[in-house]
């Protein structure tokens, strides 16, 4: 019998339950193994008292640490007490599975090294991508690669945000609401809309891509509060969709790494992602382009990322987990590639600021006017050769021509 605790039965918990009871016996004929989950933690079983594992439910967690527990299932959040639980779990040689980015993206290093030192295994497919396969395919399918870059759509709720701004009218706040209520923003939805969890997801994405540590308060985060409906019509002038992307790029001396909202071609592979959907395009060297996507949040889908994660444990799969490097990578926040950009000045000086737009972008195009027909606004699409040439030009327009406010936005044309 393969005996499992868990923490949480909240939008993942109660999916991974669910998960479990109908494959109870999915490894009986062939390993003699039946899964049964013997304890839930929660905070309040008061709230659940409706519930058909309403008996297993408990608010002690001492009930969880019982000797004859195998594996124990973390799907509450948060870093505290989920790090202490973990770790005490990791500690009494119990394997772990867990859906938490946030911990393990500030913590991965040292409970991986925690679940060798005590000879059991940590896995954390749901992580990232919530049910795509994507750690376990880097780690094993693409072994052979050498990854060049990572361009991904990693966080469900603002991906959905953004199609229902720009294919259904809604409002951000309309859009973040439905989010919540389907289960797919995080306790604290700051973390998804600020670009945290792309963050915290493309840290861990890209540590086991680079085998460099890529710490996520190293990355360069923007969210998708600032997009505003003109955004989406001026990415239309363009063929394009807004997408808060996460991309990742290794060059011999550092891993370029950011989260901000671009504007990718429509008929693109991630202009296609819509809703919850998450993408993620590897590129390696002797794979070339490879496409992962999939539901990124919500109930089942990443309970089928953990159910698998708890089948590997069960198969005794563990030589081949995933392991963080202890070597810290130095990251570069600048975009250094050649890209068009479009930059949005407020202003009182339109004529000035028209002016030192086209002398200092050799290639531009300033729209006559804005999509609203606020005259106080300058609109431009730029040619640069990096970030830091635009970044530069939006200093010196607010010291020198006092612009009151610059949006600029990357335009991705492949
Ligand atoms: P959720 O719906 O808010 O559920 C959290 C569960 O944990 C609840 O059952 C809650 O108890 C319990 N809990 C929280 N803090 C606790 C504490 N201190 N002591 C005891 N129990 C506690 O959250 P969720 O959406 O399932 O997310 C869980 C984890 O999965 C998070 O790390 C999240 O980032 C990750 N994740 C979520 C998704 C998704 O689509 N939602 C996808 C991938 C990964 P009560 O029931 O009593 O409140
Ligand atoms: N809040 C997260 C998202 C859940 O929207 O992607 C999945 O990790």
């Amino acid at each position: 019998m393969a005996n499992i605790a868990m923490l949480g039965y909240g939008v993942v918990g109660s999916g991974v339950a669910e998960l479990i009871s109908r494959n109870r016996y999915k490894f009986k004929d062939e390993l003699d193994e039946e899964l049964v989950i013997s304890k839930i933690l929660v905070r309040n079983v008061d709230k659940h008292l409706n519930n058909k594992n309403r008996g297993l439910l408990t608010e002690n967690i001492e009930d969880i640490f019982n000797e004859k527990v195998d594996i124990i299932v973390e799907a509450m959040g948060g870093l505290n007490p989920s790090y202490e639980y973990i770790k005490r779990a990791l500690n009494m040689k119990k394997h772990v599975v867990t859906a938490n980015k946030d911990l393990m993206a500030e913590r991965g290093y040292e409970l991986l090294q925690l679940a060798k030192k005590n000879g059991v295994t940590i896995h954390f497919e749901a992580s990232v991508g919530g049910g795509i396969p994507i750690l376990k395919s880097m780690n094993e399918c693409l072994v052979g690669n050498e990854i060049k870059s990572i361009r991904s759509i990693l966080n469900g709720t603002t991906n959905f945000i953004l199609s229902k701004m720009s294919h259904n009218g809604m409002s951000y706040e309309e859009a973040l609401k439905l989010a919540q209520e389907l289960g797919f923003a995080e306790a604290n939805p700051e973390s998804d809309v600020k670009g945290y969890d792309a963050a915290r997801k493309l840290s861990i994405l890209s540590t086991i891509a680079y085998n460099r540590r890529v710490e996520w308060k190293d990355i360069n985060i923007e969210g998708i509060t600032q997009i505003d409906s003109d955004d989406f019509r001026y990415a239309k002038m363009k063929k394009c969709s807004i997408k808060l992307l996460g991309i990742s790029k290794i060059s011999e001396d550092d891993i370029y790494a950011a989260v901000m909202p671009v504007m990718v071609k429509q008929d693109s592979m991630l202009g296609k992602i819509e809703n919850e959907y998450n993408a993620i395009l590897v590129e390696g060297d002797a794979v070339g382009d490879v496409m992962f996507s999939g539901k990124g949040a919500g109930m089942f889908p990443t309970a089928s990322a953990v159910f698998a994660d708890i089948a590997d444990i069960v198969e005794n799969k563990r030589e081949k987990t995933i392991t963080f490097s202890s070597e810290k990578a130095s990251i570069n926040k600048s975009w250094d590639l050649k890209s068009k950009w479009l930059l949005r000045i407020k202003t009182q000086n339109r004529v000035e600021i028209i002016e030192s737009i086209s002398s200092s972008f050799k290639s531009c195009y300033i729209l006559s006017n804005s999509v609203s027909g606020n005259k106080k606004e300058v609109v431009a699409f730029v040619n640069a050769d990096n970030e830091d040439l635009i970044d530069d030009y939006i200093k010196k327009v607010k010291s020198e021509k006092h612009a009151q406010f610059v949006k600029k936005l990357l335009v991705l044309d492949k």
